[in-house]
């Protein structure tokens, strides 16, 4: 017997100018974001920045090590900055941005398996999604989620720990 486990389904825009007006400027801040990549050893730059349940926004990025396993992703960095200045206030939405330092990307970044996991609990722990925008840094088509934990199906979470 075949069952079917994994379904994933996202909006397509192919210009931030069909986003609504609060989206653009979270993707140009993540856009804007790419400037504080420390990534001298991947060269891939990655911006992340969020929006607040009280309209504030951060942004953050992907910040390396010689020793490589110790990279921090930029959506990670960009959750603990919102945790640590604004504890317990809901994350409405993130866009992540990357730019390839050497070799142009055509396609959006989704969020790695880490970071996924991660946005899914704190889905959980807020008790609403997260709308993740995905574009590479400048063009190309962008992907809209409605939430995190859409993009993290069949995952592991909390409830079997309890
Ligand atoms: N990276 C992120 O910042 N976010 C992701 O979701 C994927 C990967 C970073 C980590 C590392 O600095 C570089 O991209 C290459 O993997």
């Amino acid at each position: 017997m075949r069952i079917e486990i994994v379904s994933i389904e996202v909006e397509m825009y192919s210009s931030i100018e069909e986003l609504s007006a609060k989206d653009q400027v979270l993707l140009e801040e993540a856009r804007n974001a790419l400037s504080k990549s420390y990534s001298p050893y991947s060269a891939f730059e990655v911006g992340a920045a969020l929006i607040l349940e009280n309209g504030l926004i951060l942004s953050n990025a992907n910040f390396e090590n010689a020793s490589f396993p110790l990279a921090l992703c930029a959506e990670r960095t960009a959750l603990a900055a919102a945790n640590a200045h604004h504890p317990g206030m809901p994350v409405i939405a993130m866009a992540i941005t990357a730019h390839n330092r050497r070799k142009k990307i055509t396609k959006p970044i989704p969020p790695c398996g880490a970071c996924r996991q991660v946005l899914s609990e704190i889905e959980d722990l807020q008790g609403q999604p997260i709308r993740l925008i995905l574009q590479n840094s400048m063009e190309g088509e962008i992907l809209v989620s409605h939430s995190c934990k859409a993009l993290l199906p069949f995952s592991f979470d909390h409830s079997f720990l309890k």
